[in-house]
């Protein structure tokens, strides 16, 4: 069995790094490591053996932890090939649908998923008939998509999210690479303020401990309160804050949001 050890940095951008682990054999990878020496203590306390760094993308705060943690560990660390240079200690090139970590029939695949910046790559966990679980970096958060001002491109994105994103089964499970889910949940509420699925969720995010406990969504919840999953719901199209522009694509319309969003 894969198991998944989600670790948290508050400072300074509520960033989000994952322990994958095998039950079995104690080998484990790590996504986007933040904090070397958190998570070298939770290697410890687990009894784990890091083999992987995987990195989602070329972002100071995701590859924040690279060194500290590839000298402690002697870990081989990947990215995206054309994020050679940016990445500190990058050893090898991750490759669409290459396999990172397996386990009993479980594997840990690579999605390139450019848009957020144009060498981002996604983690999805999956046997062979279902997909369990996403690791989104900045690519999807929860209520919420990346932004595209450093290095990104918002069509990119779109195409992204709608042609890796929109199928997925309601009961995955999405891990992004950061909390993000208050403001993103009142742009949501500014998008459609007549939602109370968004309302509902933002009771459950508020009654957990801040900074220590996070809800983790799956795609079925994502499907009801994040605005940039919803753009063919009327009352998204018709949401004053669009003015009234119910006649763009659904392109156009992801696009806008991503502006209004960055301007929140
Ligand atoms: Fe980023």
């Amino acid at each position: 069995m894969i198991s998944v050890l989600q670790l948290y940095a508050a400072s300074p951008l509520r960033n989000f790094s994952y322990l994958i682990y095998s039950d079995r054999n104690g080998e484990a990878v790590c996504i986007d490591p933040y904090d070397a020496k958190q998570i070298i203590t939770a290697l410890k306390k687990h009894g784990l053996k890091l083999k992987s760094i995987l990195n989602t993308h070329e972002h100071p705060d995701h590859v924040h932890g690279n060194l500290e943690l590839k000298e402690e560990t002697k870990s081989i660390v990947f990215a995206h090939p054309n994020a050679r240079g940016k990445v500190p200690g990058m050893d090898e090139t991750l490759k669409e649908s290459g396999v990172y970590f397996e386990n009993e029939g479980d594997s840990l695949v690579a999605w390139e998923t450019p848009g957020h910046t144009e060498c981002h790559f996604c983690f999805v966990l999956k046997s062979e008939k279902h997909i369990h679980s996403v690791f989104s970096g900045d690519t999807l958060f929860n209520a919420g998509v990346g932004n595209c001002t450093r290095g990104g491109n918002p069509s990119l994105l779109y195409h992204t999210v709608k042609n890796r994103f929109y199928s997925l089964e309601d009961k995955v499970i999405l891990y992004p690479g950061h909390d993000y889910w208050e403001n993103n949940l009142n742009f949501s509420e500014s998008i459609e303020p007549t939602n109370h699925n968004i309302t509902n969720v933002r009771s459950i995010v508020e009654s957990k401990v801040k900074d220590t406990e996070f809800l983790i969504s799956d795609f079925g919840m994502e499907k009801k309160i994040n605005p940039f999953f919803r753009l063919n719901e009327e009352s998204v199209r018709s949401s004053e804050r669009l003015n009234q522009e119910k006649n763009l694509s659904e392109e156009e319309l992801f696009i806008k949001l991503r502006k209004l969003r960055d301007n929140w």
